[in-house]
């Protein structure tokens, strides 16, 4: 299993590419099952996820392609796959796919508006949480699905086809509105999704939508109306850029120290994250080509940050905001609303050195710690990476076990943050 070998103290100066969003990539491919026709998608991230769910497409009869990198082409501008789902073969998604990749169950809304019936395995709870999916059903079942759960499976039915409805989500979901979402499109008569999420990632959905001919009006709001169509064609799409790596290496950089520009990041994607970087002292400096983070010689100041829906404060950068806070002057909150588990990165960053207090969904971070390098246990995507950031500021070496988690979730990243000065490796155990 490789590892990732990195020695603290140098201080990051260059430019990171950002890459496409995964978070994006994986619905939009799954979108691909709505269509006949193909589905063209434009720096999709080379990532293991993306990997693995064009094999769980390739189940349900997905021609999924990659085409070659050419020549002179820079190693970060992700690729481009086309998917065209001509024929669905097989409508169930077995437990052994699901249960390695949670957002394999979106599946679900696909396959049960364009075939009428699936069989999705139930996820299953993960390292952040239970994470249940009652509302990914419950939206289905307003636009007129059966849901029976037999054996772990939900067995999901709409022999006539889906039928449009208002659809109103007690709890904003990003998994319940892509459901209702890529339900909606091909269901009969109006829909209308209310309390939906407005994570870009859901307005990237969207616009791909209507490109492929669908009818859908206020995605980034709180109300989506929708108007369904009998069918969808294909479509060219640009997978939008990965607010949550941009956010990642933003706080990477305030960590050491020094200056990046993010290439292509966008900095309306993750204003939040940037207020909190520009309260605990890094200059941000959004420009046409991307943002800018500098952060030079002045101390951090403590921030405290609660996590939210967007345009919240996001989840997915709670771990690196935390690692980031170890080197504050003084103590921050840290308050994660999200996910009921999500503290998985204070046990491996105690082992840096980190003085973290945690009171049910509070961490309380102590500034000024003393970081030494230390071995260390990725255990989920975005806790992995903040081990990263704190080892990029800890005296000595650190070594990441585990690093198939990052592999998940971010791009190329030793490449990345070396290229900038970082000392950091990748080690391969044959
Ligand atoms: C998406 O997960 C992301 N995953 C997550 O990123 C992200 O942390 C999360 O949204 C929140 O932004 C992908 O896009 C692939 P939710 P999702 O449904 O859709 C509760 C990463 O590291 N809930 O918005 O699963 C749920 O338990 C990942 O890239 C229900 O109660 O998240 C949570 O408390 C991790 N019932 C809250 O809603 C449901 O049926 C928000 O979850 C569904 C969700």
């Amino acid at each position: 299993m490789d590892r990732i070998r990195i020695v603290g103290g140098q201080k990051l100066n260059g430019s990171i590419a950002i890459s496409g969003a995964k978070n994006a990539a994986l619905p939009l491919m799954i979108a691909s099952l709505l269509s006949r026709d193909t589905l063209t998608l434009h720096g999709v991230p080379r990532l293991s996820d993306v990997r693995l769910l064009m094999r769980i497409l390739g189940n349900h009869g997905v021609d999924a392609a990659i085409s070659g990198k050419r020549a002179g082409q820079a190693f970060d501008n992700g690729d481009t796959i086309t998917l065209s789902a001509r024929d669905i073969v097989d409508t169930t998604a077995p437990y052994e796919l699901v249960a390695k990749m949670r957002a394999s169950f979106w599946v679900l809304a696909p396959l049960v508006a364009r075939m009428g019936e699936a069989r999705v395995s139930l996820p299953g709870g993960c390292a952040i949480g239970t994470r249940p999916v009652d509302l990914l059903l419950m939206a289905l079942e307003r636009l007129g699905t059966q849901i029976e759960i037999d054996a772990g499976y939900v067995v999901a039915k709409a022999p006539k086809g889906l039928i449009g409805n208002r659809i109103h989500f007690p709890k904003v979901t990003v998994g319940g509105t892509h459901t209702a979402l890529m339900g909606a499109v091909l269901a009969r008569g109006e829909s209308v999704i209310e309390n939906a999420a407005r994570e870009p990632e859901i307005t990237d959905l969207a616009d791909c939508l209507i490109k492929m001919g669908a009818k859908i009006e206020g995605a980034g709001t709180s109300t989506i109306r929708v108007e369904g169509v009998t069918s969808l064609t294909g479509a060219h799409h640009t997978v939008l850029p990965d607010r949550i790596e941009a956010g990642t290496y933003a706080m990477a950089v305030a960590m050491a120290g020094g200056d990046v520009l993010l290439e292509h990041a966008r900095a309306d994607l993750f204003q939040s994250a940037l207020d909190s970087l520009t309260a605990s002292g890094a200059e941000i400096i959004a420009t046409n080509e991307g943002v800018r983070v500098k952060r030079n010689g002045a101390g951090l100041r403590p921030v405290h940050v609660t996590t939210e829906p967007f345009p919240g404060f996001p989840t997915d950068l709670q771990a690196q905001f935390m690692a980031l806070m170890l080197k504050a002057n003084g103590t921050s909150h840290i308050r994660e609303t999200i996910f009921e588990n999500r503290f998985m990165h204070v046990q491996e960053l105690a082992r840096l050195g980190a003085k973290i207090k945690l009171d049910g969904d509070l961490a309380i971070v102590e500034g000024n710690a003393a970081l030494k390098g230390a071995p260390v246990m990725a255990t989920d995507l975005r806790a992995s990476v903040s081990l990263v950031i704190a080892a990029l500021a800890a005296e000595g070496e650190t070594m990441i076990h585990r690093v198939y988690h990052l592999d998940r979730g971010f791009e190329a990243l030793e490449q990345k943050l070396g290229r900038c000065g970082a000392e950091i490796e990748r080690v391969s155990e044959r």
